[in-house]
């Protein structure tokens, strides 16, 4: 049983909703007019009973991404070879709760199969298996996918291309050629170039700006920058400087989301971390908030107990909303502030553009 008392304390202290209007994450952002706010979530975690429950939670989840099941060594693990079970278990799901398939990623340069990232091409014959497995996997997936990540992280951090496999042999081209063989397989899908380091001003955002442009200058379909969003507790950027960064791109004609959203700190963590914690996911989520064609937020698993950060950056963690035993961080209220959850007395931006539009 909860005492009343400690109700009280929680919410003198912030750490609750007001219970009036308590509303889920996913709920708010769609009340804020977002399209939804979502997760990341894997393959080996659905056998997990708790973690599932949470899983197909609307209130909080209006949207999954497979974190690998999608990626080439997955789906094209040797030439013309296509195998799906994976990122169906994960599409299925989200077909079942109702929630939103972001699908990730047609061409990367990591997780590549090594027929792929160690094969002898020329310019020809790397283009036609780019080509085919865009179009096999996006026509498999056709229907199901709110977006693809079409091309993932393809600029080093100062803003040059990465030297991968596909720029070595058909140069920049083999971007707008791999947005045009995914709008040929699902022209309803709306297709994202994603990428991290790009959520502030700098070389590497006016790189992903010019990609834009060049697949723009190509005739070809882009609809979206995705942009990563994982950071680190006290690095993270000003509202105002992510929001302005977020208005670069959809200047150009495109929409934007952040994808792949976590905060990571040091371990072990404290009070201290956890609390500017919340305050780098607050600034994050309030500049998708309010900016026009800011369309969702993805967190990169909401638990810490399957995040990807201990594995890659080490003496790193905690990064997630929940800790790992599920239990909501301050985090998770930081969040839901900044999509306004908290007050229903603040106009959505769906009330504002209709207001707006009326004339008001
Ligand atoms: C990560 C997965 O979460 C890990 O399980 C995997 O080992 C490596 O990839 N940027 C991306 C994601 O676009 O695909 C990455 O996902 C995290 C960084």
């Amino acid at each position: 049983m909860v005492h009343l008392s400690s109700i009280a304390t929680a919410l003198a202290a912030g750490l609750l909703p007001q219970l009036a209007n308590a509303a889920g994450l996913n709920t708010a952002a769609t009340a804020k007019g977002l399209d939804y706010f979502g997760t990341a979530t894997d393959n080996p975690e659905l056998t997990d009973n708790t973690y599932m429950t949470q899983l197909k939670n609307t209130d909080d989840f209006g949207q999954l991404t497979p974190g690998n099941s999608m990626k080439w060594d997955a789906t094209e693990p040797s030439q013309n070879s296509f195998s799906f079970e994976k990122g169906d278990a994960i599409a299925d799901l989200a077909e079942a709760n109702g929630q939103k398939l972001r699908c990730h990623n047609l061409v990367w340069y990591q997780q590549l199969p090594s027929w792929v990232s160690g094969g002898s091409w020329t310019n020809e014959t790397l283009t036609e298996a780019l080509k085919n497995h865009i179009t096999k996997v996006v026509t498999h997936y056709k229907g199901k996918c709110y977006a693809w990540d079409v091309v993932n992280e393809a600029l080093n951090d100062d803003g040059s291309y990465r030297e991968n496999v596909f720029y070595q042999h058909i140069g920049e081209a083999y971007i707008p050629i791999a947005f045009e063989a995914a709008a040929a397989a699902d022209s309803d899908a709306k297709l994202y170039y994603n990428d991290y380091s790009i959520e502030y001003g700098g070389d590497k955002a006016n790189a992903a700006e010019k990609i834009v442009k060049l697949v723009q200058s190509y005739g070809a379909k882009i609809d979206g920058v995705g942009l990563q969003g994982h950071f680190t507790v006290g690095q993270t950027p000003s509202k105002k400087d992510l929001a302005s960064t977020l208005k670069s791109y959809t200047a150009l004609g495109v929409e934007v989301a952040y994808t792949e959203m976590d905060v990571r700190m040091e371990t072990p963590s404290s009070s201290d971390k956890l609390s500017q914690q919340s305050t780098d996911y607050a600034s994050l989520v309030g500049a998708c908030a309010e900016t026009e064609g800011c369309v969702g937020i993805t967190i990169w698993d909401w638990t810490d107990k399957y995040s990807w950060v201990p594995d890659t950056f080490s003496g790193y963690g905690d990064a997630c909303p929940w800790d790992e035993n599920y239990k909501k961080k301050q985090a998770y209220n930081g969040i839901l502030n900044a999509l306004g959850g908290s007050s229903s007395a603040r106009k959505s931006r769906k009330m504002r553009r209709n207001m707006i539009t009326r004339g008001n």
